[in-house]
């Protein structure tokens, strides 16, 4: 009986019910993300993970310029359609120091997050500037300037310089030395070392 009394009266009320509703969320918020914070499993790097290289960092942003992720996943979930088709299912660790992340869910293509070592670099090159020319049945779109576009690496250090300020590991000598490793490099070459580098801190762990 006075239970529905409760109930009569927050749901004739929407002020209250607005009240309750927002409390009931923020606990179940509070015990769901809070422990997340303070997990290792969800903080600590896999064993085995490397800083992006200055070469795989422009290579990452060249990424995202063209929208690669638009197409393409970086998160294998924990199936075993998946996992038989990609590889190990992502973990938390393996993406510490993504920012911004582009685990994405839309699937035009595969999934790409252990695509690195599962293909040459040539294969790379050939398929990035004409996809058909390797996968006959492929919409994916060509890239042809990228084997064009060099890169200049103004900004390569600025940028690892803000990684190391969110906790990346990269030493001061690593980004003075960041502008010659990516100057007069042309863009594909960036992005196919950034492909190549993709999951593999996980594969050397297991081998
Ligand atoms: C319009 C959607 C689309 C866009 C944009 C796109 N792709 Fe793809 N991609 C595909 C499709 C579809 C396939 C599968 C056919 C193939 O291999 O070409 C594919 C395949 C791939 C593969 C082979 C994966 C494997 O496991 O076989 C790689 C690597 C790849 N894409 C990289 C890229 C990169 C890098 C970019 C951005 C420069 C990009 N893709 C942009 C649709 C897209």
């Amino acid at each position: 009986m006075s239970k529905k009394i409760t109930h009569d009266f927050v749901e004739k009320r929407v002020g209250w019910l607005a009240i309750f509703a927002i409390i009931a969320i923020s606990i179940g918020g509070l015990v769901e993300i809070t422990p997340l914070l303070f997990q290792n499993q969800t903080n600590e790097p896999v064993v085995g993970l490397e800083p992006y290289t200055p070469l795989e960092l422009e290579g990452r942003d060249i990424y995202i310029r063209e929208g690669c992720n638009n197409c393409h996943s970086q998160m294998i979930r924990p199936f075993r359609a998946e996992t038989e088709r990609y590889g190990h299912y992502s973990l938390a660790g393996e993406h510490v120091w993504e920012r911004p992340f582009l685990w994405g869910s839309k699937r035009t293509g595969p999934d790409l997050a252990r695509v690195g070592g599962r293909y040459s670099d040539e294969w790379h090159y050939v398929h990035m500037m004409n996809p058909r020319d390797v996968v006959p049945e492929s919409n994916m779109p060509g890239f042809p300037w990228l084997a064009e576009n060099k890169l200049d690496g103004e900004l390569t250090a600025k940028k690892m310089e803000v990684f190391q300020f969110y906790g990346v590991p990269y030493t001061d000598e690593e980004i003075a030395g960041a502008k010659a490793a990516v100057a007069g490099k042309t863009e594909m070459e960036a992005l196919i070392a950034y492909l190549q580098s993709l999951g593999t801190a996980l594969q050397q762990q297991a081998n």
